[in-house]
This record gives C-alpha cells, sequence and structure tokens, in this order.
C-alpha cells in the first residue's frame, strides 16, 4: 500500500528518523574508547527520564520479559513471598514470571479495567507483621486494559503499613509517556524495554534499580548469571559491559534521550496527555465505551475500546491492517475480541492522532459498528484546537 504505514499499536512504537540515523553507522568496538562517552551521556539522560538521582541504570539486550526476569533475580529468592495484582494480562504474566522463579505469590484480582487498589496494598501488608512479603509488584500502566495505577498512592500504602517490602514497578508503557518518579514515590525497581515511549526498535531492557534493591542482590540466593546486575552495574560505571552490548541500540538511545530531553520531560508529558485526550474525545463521539471505567485511572499511552456486543473487536483490528494500514492493538488474554487499542505514545503528533482516529472510525464501520462517521475526528480536532490555543509549553 502506498503511503507510511501507520503503526499505532501501544508499542513497539513509531522509530523517528533521528534515531534511525543514529543507529545507521558502522558497529563499534565494545571494548574500545568511544563506550565510556556513549553509556555516560545514555546513563545521565535515562536518569532524568526516570527523574532519579538514587537510581542506578541497568541494561541488557532483551525486551520488557528480560526485565521483569531482571528485576526479580537480584531482588528476591525461591520460597519467599511477594505481593501481586491482577489487573490485566501484562500484571498476571509479571506474577507468573515470579511464580516460574521460585517465588510464592499472592496474586489479588482486581476487575480488569480498574488500577491497583492503594487500601488492599495497606490492608495486606499490614496483616504482615512477620514482613514475609518481600516485595510490591505493580505494572504502572497496564498495556492490555489501558489503566495507571497510583504509583505514588501505592507507596504511600506501604509506608502506612510500615512495611519493608520493596516495591518493584513495571514502567513499560509508562516511562517516557506518563509521569514515572522514581525518586519521589520510593520505586525500589523500575523496568522497562525501548521499543514504547523511549521509540526505539524493540531489543533492549532498561532498569532502574535503588540502592535497598541493590543491597538485597548481595542476599538473594536466585541462581543467576547473565541477570545478575552486580557485574553489569560494577560495569556500566566505568563505561562498559560484562557482555557484548547492543552496541548500535546504544546510539539509538542516546539519541532517544537526546530528543526527549530538548523537547523537555514536562513537554513530553503534557504532548501524551493531551494526545490521549483527543482520543478519548474521540470515542465518546462514537457512542463507544473506555474499558477503564475511572477517568482518573485512564492511560496517556493507550486506550482500549469495548466493541457493542456481537461486534469482534479483532474485525475491526483486521480491517485497520487490511484495508487502511493502520497498526492497532488487539484484545489480549480475556480480552480478546472484546477490546481493540488505540496506541498514543511514543512520536505522535496531532495530525497523526487525527489521522489514527479517522482510521479507527473507517475500520469499525467496515467491521459494522455503526457510528457516526467524522464525530470522532470533528471531536479530537475541536480539543485539539483549542488545547494549541491556550498551551504555552514549558521550557525544555
Ligand atoms: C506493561 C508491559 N509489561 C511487560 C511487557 C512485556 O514486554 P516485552 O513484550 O517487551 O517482553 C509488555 C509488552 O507489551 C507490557 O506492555
Amino acid at each position: 500500500m502506498p503511503g507510511r504505514h501507520f503503526l499505532q499499536i501501544p508499542g513497539p512504537t513509531n522509530v523517528p528518523d533521528r534515531i534511525l540515523r543514529a543507529m545507521d553507522r558502522p558497529v563499534i568496538d565494545h571494548r574500545g574508547p568511544e563506550m565510556p562517552a556513549l553509556v555516560r551521556e545514555t546513563v545521565a539522560g535515562l536518569k532524568q527520564i526516570f527523574q532519579t538521582a538514587r537510581g542506578e541504570i541497568v541494561l541488557y539486550p532483551g525486551s520488557g520479559t528480560a526485565a521483569w526476569e531482571a528485576s526479580l533475580v537480584n531482588t528476591v529468592s525461591p520460597g519467599d513471598h511477594v505481593l501481586a495484582f491482577n489487573i490485566g494480562h501484562f500484571s498476571h504474566l509479571y506474577a507468573e514470571c515470579a511464580r516460574k522463579l521460585g517465588v510464592v505469590v499472592d496474586e489479588i484480582d482486581v476487575p480488569w479495567g480498574e488500577g491497583v487498589p492503594a487500601d488492599s496494598v495497606r490492608d495486606r501488608l499490614s496483616r504482615d507483621p512477620a514482613h514475609r512479603y518481600r516485595a510490591v509488584l505493580v505494572v504502572h500502566n497496564e498495556t492490555s486494559t489501558g489503566v495507571t495505577s497510583d504509583v505514588k498512592a501505592i507507596r504511600e500504602a506501604i509506608n502506612a503499613a510500615g512495611h519493608p517490602a520493596l516495591l518493584l514497578v513495571d514502567v513499560v508503557s509508562a516511562l517516557g509517556s506518563i509521569d514515572v518518579r522514581f525518586d519521589e514515590w520510593g520505586m525500589d525497581v523500575a523496568l522497562t524495554g525501548t521499543q514504547k515511549g523511549l521509540m526505539l526498535p524493540p531489543g533492549m531492557a532498561v532498569l532502574c534499580a535503588g540502592p535497598r534493591a541493590i543491597e538485597e542482590s548481595a542476599r538473594v540466593t536466585t541462581p543467576r548469571y547473565f541477570f545478575d546486575w552486580r557485574p553489569v552495574l560494577d560495569e556500566m560505571r566505568r563505561g562498559y559491559f560484562p557482555y557484548t552490548p547492543a552496541t548500535l541500540s546504544l546510539y539509538g538511545l542516546r539519541e532517544a534521550v537526546r530528543m526527549l530531553l530538548e523537547e523537555g520531560l514536562a513537554n513530553v508529558l503534557a504532548r501524551h496527555r493531551r494526545l490521549a485526550e483527543a482520543v478519548r474525545r474521540a470515542v465518546a463521539a462514537w457512542g463507544l465505551a473506555i474499558l477503564c471505567a475511572h477517568p482518573e485511572w485512564r492511560s496517556h499511552s493507550l486506550t482500549a475500546v469495548v466493541t457493542p456486543d456481537g461486534v469482534d473487536a479483532d474485525a475491526v483490528v483486521r480491517a485497520a491492517a487490511a484495508r487502511l494500514n493502520l497498526s492497532l492493538g488487539t484484545g489480549l488474554g480475556r480480552l480478546k475480541g472484546k477490546v481493540f487499542r488505540i496506541g498514543h505514545l511514543g512520536a505522535l503528533n496531532d495530525l497523526e492522532v487525527l489521522a489514527t482516529v479517522a482510521g479507527v472510525e473507517m475500520a469499525c464501520t467496515f467491521a459494522g459498528i455503526r457510528l457516526p462517521v467524522g464525530a470522532g475526528v470533528a471531536a479530537a480536532e475541536r480539543f485539539l484546537l483549542e488545547e494549541q490555543r491556550t498551551a504555552t509549553p514549558a521550557a525544555p
């Protein structure tokens, strides 16, 4: 199909030309003199994006799943107990990853479409005077449901219970799109992949580890080699890695960090809030439901749209791909066929969102959903016009 492919799944996201160009270069010697400056700038920039002074960055070739495993093998041992909340497909898989590593997981079921209930965190931890729970596992932005949990409230709940459990947070579809305050919200580990808000192709796992989590890694007994972050931390402090790093991806990551900081993190987050609201206005104008019913939990990086009874949501996704060269996210796990997901994160602007909204409108129509054609585009456009009129971007 002529023209560009609209990749509007909730990650991987569109890779800006600037990042592609930064990676389009000869491979360097990963033990050579270029490495320390490359690593140092990338790490310093990532710390700004995680909003941390006390966290340390750990990089691996891999993806979000690798980052899950790395976060767990360094902080909990087989037989340890952790508290987790099943708020969607990915939070369940994070819990599953822990279980496969021999960890005892108390996985609390929450209706999909809701966030982690902070009062339940406080209750469970208050009823654990022996401090059996070593960690609380949270997915900040649940990509299967389009729900963002309140990590600050979860940290306050842990503190209110006076519990020493570590707070391990999956920020895979949050970092670079949704506010992630590692230090202020007392995170012990935050983890992501490069293919979402960081705008890179899939290929790297990025972790931010706080001092308590790093201390724990000396205590835990989990067998680990590649994912043992202690040698990685040691080498990265000198600008190198104990394994052969994805050198060209590192150039891309440095460029991504530069782009986010040039725009200014506050502006990046405001842009995501604005584009998300434009999409939500469109969904409302179509008369369709957003899976996340509570406005305060609605994600700024994606929207999961519920299709009317009798309409297979996968038919919308198929029509978008086949007829419009537009990729939308399918429903995952128990949401299969019930929702489709619109990704609005990463390198994205107002016009691209309007085109996406137009595409969704057309795909829904092809799939047999009766909606007022043009209404979503008009609602989103009206909102974006008003925002453009009143916006005063913050200095980067
Ligand atoms: C919130 C979240 N966590 C973890 C993952 C798994 O990451 P990956 O697919 O990069 O291994 C994903 C993937 O989309 C995700 O959205």
